[in-house]
């Protein structure tokens, strides 16, 4: 006769409760004490069962119950070697100091451009302008011919583009955008005014890399048009936007510039936040800070968009994010933001 008295004599039971939690346990200090409770010398559940055989009186039975106990041991054995590898290698008597700080995993987070670009985006949105992102790859016409920018300019050398030799059916050239404005009149030709859009994204040229220069960057392009846009209109909104991307009440100062597409053209500047306009070395002690390049939409870029002529009128501006960046961050050579160094890139 069976003589045991322990609960959980069947040693298969004790496959049932413990191998699903040692396949479930997630810490060193988990396994020891699933461990414990199947392996302590007094109250393990599997200590136990192997003690309690020597009271099988029957020598069959007790042959029997013995040898099925001893497969269910090597199984949970098994499966405990397996969770210790799992965990690390580590035995599971080890006793573990939980007053020790928790190793915290290494976690990825968010490049500095994509902060500043987020921000500005988040910023737009809440003005309602709709978000397009567009093709790093484009054709000739939609970089350049659309935006009037005439067979000679000089943005058209390849010292300043790359040329793609891609044989497309239609004959068009393509080239590596060099400006997010590549997307104006894409979609302008999709949709009538009122338009209020932004493009953020990256933009490569062919140039000479140094502090100040890379192959490779980032802009955020703007667009509105409607009726009666102005000027007025213009300053305010890039006050507003850079205000609120700056944290401080700045100034915005037009400039002339020249830019195909847009007449007239200007640069903006925006007050220097370090010195609130009093000058400083990030102003070059003249109180402001080159930002970004804007103007009226140029009559032959509505043209190339299909609108009727002197109808609609409106007004771009391309923000170098890079830049925006730099400043915000006081970070001085723009070659950092593509080396990928996990040392510099932690900083943000
Ligand atoms: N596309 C210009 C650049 O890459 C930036 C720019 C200037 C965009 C004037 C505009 C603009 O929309 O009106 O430097």
């Amino acid at each position: 006769m069976n003589s045991l008295v322990i609960p959980n004599m069947n040693p298969n039971l004790l496959l049932n409760k413990y191998l699903p939690l040692i396949e479930q346990v997630a810490t060193v200090v988990e396994l020891g004490n699933v461990e414990k409770a199947l392996l302590h010398k007094k109250t393990g559940e599997l200590a136990m069962v192997l003690r309690a055989l020597k009271d099988i009186s029957d020598p069959a039975e007790r042959k029997q119950q013995g040898a099925a106990a001893n497969v269910v041991k090597a199984q949970l054995e098994a499966a405990l070697a397996t969770a210790r590898q799992r965990l690390g290698g580590q035995t599971g008597a080890v006793t573990v100091d939980e007053s020790l700080p928790a190793i915290v995993p290494a976690r990825g987070h968010w490049h500095p451009l994509h902060l500043v670009q987020t921000e500005l985006v988040d910023i737009f949105r809440s003005l309602n302008f709709a978000v397009y992102e567009g093709n790093e790859r484009e054709t000739d016409d939609y970089c350049f011919e659309f935006l009037n920018i005439p067979a000679s300019h000089p943005a058209r050398d390849l010292q300043d583009t790359f040329y793609l030799d891609t044989k497309r059916s239609d004959g068009l050239k393509e080239v590596m955008r060099t400006h997010t404005s590549n997307m104006q009149v894409r979609m302008m030709q999709q949709q009538q005014p009122p338009l209020r859009m932004v493009v953020p994204g990256r933009v490569f040229r062919n140039e000479a890399v140094d502090a100040s220069h890379e192959h490779t960057f980032y802009q955020l392009e703007g667009c509105v048009v409607d009726k009666d846009i102005s000027i007025a209109q213009l300053t305010y909104l890039l006050r507003l936007a850079m205000s609120t991307l700056l944290k401080a009440d700045v100034k915005i100062r037009l400039r002339p510039g020249y830019f195909p597409y847009v007449e007239p053209g200007f640069e903006a500047d925006c007050s220097c936040t370090q010195c609130a306009g009093k000058g400083c070395a990030v102003c070059k002690y003249t109180g402001w800070v080159e930002m970004l390049g804007c103007g009226m939409i140029h009559p032959n870029v509505f043209k190339a968009a299909g609108y009727p002529a002197g109808t609609y009128t409106g007004f771009a501006f391309g923000i170098g994010i890079n830049r925006l960046a730099m400043l915000k961050y006081g970070i001085n050579d723009i070659r950092y933001f593509m080396q990928n160094d996990l040392r510099w890139l932690k900083q943000f």
